[in-house]
């Protein structure tokens, strides 16, 4: 599809006897919040890291921006616009919330850290997102699950972002907090036309929030629907091989 962001095409990638994509072809239009599914296993964060550019495919094309790639490193993806939050967030609970926005892109005055700048360019970036964590100089380590999440995104978005990929968000987080990172994720779509791609495996919060799902399952994407034309039930089958109803999809 030429009107996507990045389209994958004949994915496949081995880990030694392991084929944890097989074949696996998706397209990520633009503006929408596409939501990928699938069991345990199916190739679902082998598939986020290969645009992220952490892993390479043995074959297949990435086409992105009016170019084919065989792969992409971590600095083609980010130049082209591709920020990722892993399931882990990564982020530095011993430093304090602008020093991990800033991680490993300090703000300099001279020789020394920016530590005014951080913090105030943290602040603007957290209140546009509308992420509240009142003292900015706090340990990661204290911060809630929700807190942390979003600053995990803040630190993913405080450069332009054209494709936010992100591994389970709301995975090990309460109904409150998830809600929360829900509702982030989709004002970041609607106010600021961001398109996502989300790995989640609870389907509620997949009908909640995206436009589009994605079936992953042994390494391929088997079927695509739009959440308005689908069920977290119709999803629920595919993804265990109950094919029902797939001619409706
Ligand atoms: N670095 C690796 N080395 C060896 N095997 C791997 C590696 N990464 C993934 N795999 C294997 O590839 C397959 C697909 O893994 P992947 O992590 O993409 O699945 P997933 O859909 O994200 O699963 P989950 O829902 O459990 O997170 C699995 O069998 C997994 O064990
Ligand atoms: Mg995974």
């Amino acid at each position: 599809m030429s009107d996507s962001i990045v389209s994958l095409s004949g994915i496949h990638k081995s880990f030694g006897p392991i084929r944890a994509l097989d074949g696996a072809s998706i397209d990520i239009p633009p503006g929408q919040i596409s939501a990928l599914v699938g069991d345990n296993g199916s190739g679902k964060s082998t598939l986020i890291k290969i645009l992220s550019g952490n892993i390479r495919p043995d074959s297949g094309s990435i086409s992105i921006e009016g170019g084919t790639y065989t792969g992409l490193s971590i600095a083609q993806a980010s130049a082209f616009g591709i920020r990722t939050v892993y399931q882990d967030l990564s982020l530095d609970n011993h430093k304090n919330s602008y020093e991990n926005v800033f991680l490993g892109q300090e703000l300099m005055r001279g020789p020394f850290l920016d530590r005014r700048g951080m913090e105030s360019e943290t602040r603007r970036l957290l209140d546009r997102l509308e992420i509240a964590i009142p003292d900015l100089k706090v340990s990661a380590g204290s911060l809630s699950g929700g807190q942390r999440q979003g600053l995990a995104i803040a630190r993913a978005l405080l450069r332009p972002a054209k494709l936010l990929l992100l591994d389970e968000p709301t995975a090990a987080m309460g109904v409150r907090e998830s809600h929360r990172t829900i509702q982030l994720l989709r004002r970041l779509k609607e106010e600021e036309g961001l398109t996502q791609l989300l790995v989640i495996h609870n389907l509620y919060q997949v009908f909640d929030v995206a436009d589009r799902v994605l079936v992953m399952r042994s390494g391929k994407c088997i079927a695509q629907a739009m959440t308005a034309d689908s069920s977290p039930e119709d999803i629920h089958d595919l993804i265990l091989e109950q094919e029902r109803r797939v001619e409706d999809i």
